[in-house]
């Protein structure tokens, strides 16, 4: 399926999303031994200065990177964005719960299309869904035009393993072997975690990653890896 291209993909991938949005938190939770909630902490520190306003989370999924900023004292506002309609029901109910909900907004949209102004936040956010992008260069674009001059974007995402030594060896045996039985099981979906080790191995490296990011026209951009280089963070920002 990562041969998939434009309204294929698209719809491929939120077809996808729709089917596991209930066992998605699940998943990530197992998947990740519950480290994808301090991967987003750390990201999130990187994507305010001292602007204050409003923070988008793109493909938003249940969101919790948006609800990482959303007690923020420079924070007036998060948005969630994504194209899966039962993912937004989740990340409404989560914000609920936290008691949060006036403060934050919850969109059916498309990344590759978003339905706001230019220059509008201080920060947009993309944990986990640039690689599911039909069209990478589109979605930084976009991205690019929503934000302030000043404000930053902060993408998190897994990446292509680059090690060869044992670590990268026993790093594929897992996401090749193991995740796609543990969806089976724990999200009824193998097909879903079939794509997701497909969608890693398919996506840009760190470096190209920014090099793209420079193309679309970001400043400053700095990126690092954690989590034995599987994890990957990049920050880039507006002029
Ligand atoms: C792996 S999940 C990540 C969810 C969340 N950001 C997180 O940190 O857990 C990827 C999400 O990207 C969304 N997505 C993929 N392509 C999209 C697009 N073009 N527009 C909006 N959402 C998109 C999917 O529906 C899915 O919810």
């Amino acid at each position: 399926m990562v041969n998939l291209n434009g309204n294929d993909k698209a719809r491929y991938v939120s077809g996808m999303f729709d089917k596991i949005a209930e066992h998605y938190d699940l998943m990530n939770t197992v998947m990740s031994g519950g480290m994808h909630h301090f991967w987003r902490k750390r990201a999130t520190k990187l994507g305010l200065g001292s602007m204050n306003g409003a923070v988008l989370d793109v493909a938003t999924g249940t969101g919790d990177f948006a609800l990482e900023f959303v007690n923020n004292p420079l924070v007036e506002r998060v948005i969630g964005l994504d194209f899966a309609n039962n993912m937004i029901p989740i990340a409404k109910k989560k914000a609920s719960s936290q008691g949060v909900s006036s403060k934050s907004d919850w969109v059916l949209g498309d990344a590759l299309n978003l339905p706001f102004s230019d220059n509008h936040f201080i920060c947009v956010t993309v944990g986990f869904g640039m690689r599911n992008f039909a069209d990478k260069h589109k979605a930084l674009e976009q991205m690019l035009r929503v934000l302030k001059p000043g404000g930053k974007v902060v993408i998190l995402d897994i990446v292509p393993i680059s090690s060869s030594g044992l670590i990268g060896k026993l790093m594929k045996l897992y996401f090749r072997g193991l995740v796609p039985i543990m969806g089976a099981i724990l999200a009824q979906n193998k097909e879903a975690y079939t794509y997701l080790p497909e969608s890693v191995e398919g996506y840009l490296a760190p470096k190209d990653l920014a090099q793209l990011m420079e193309h679309v026209g970001f400043d400053g951009i700095t990126y690092g890896t954690m989590f034995m280089k599987t994890i990957a963070f990049h920050v880039g920002e507006k002029e």
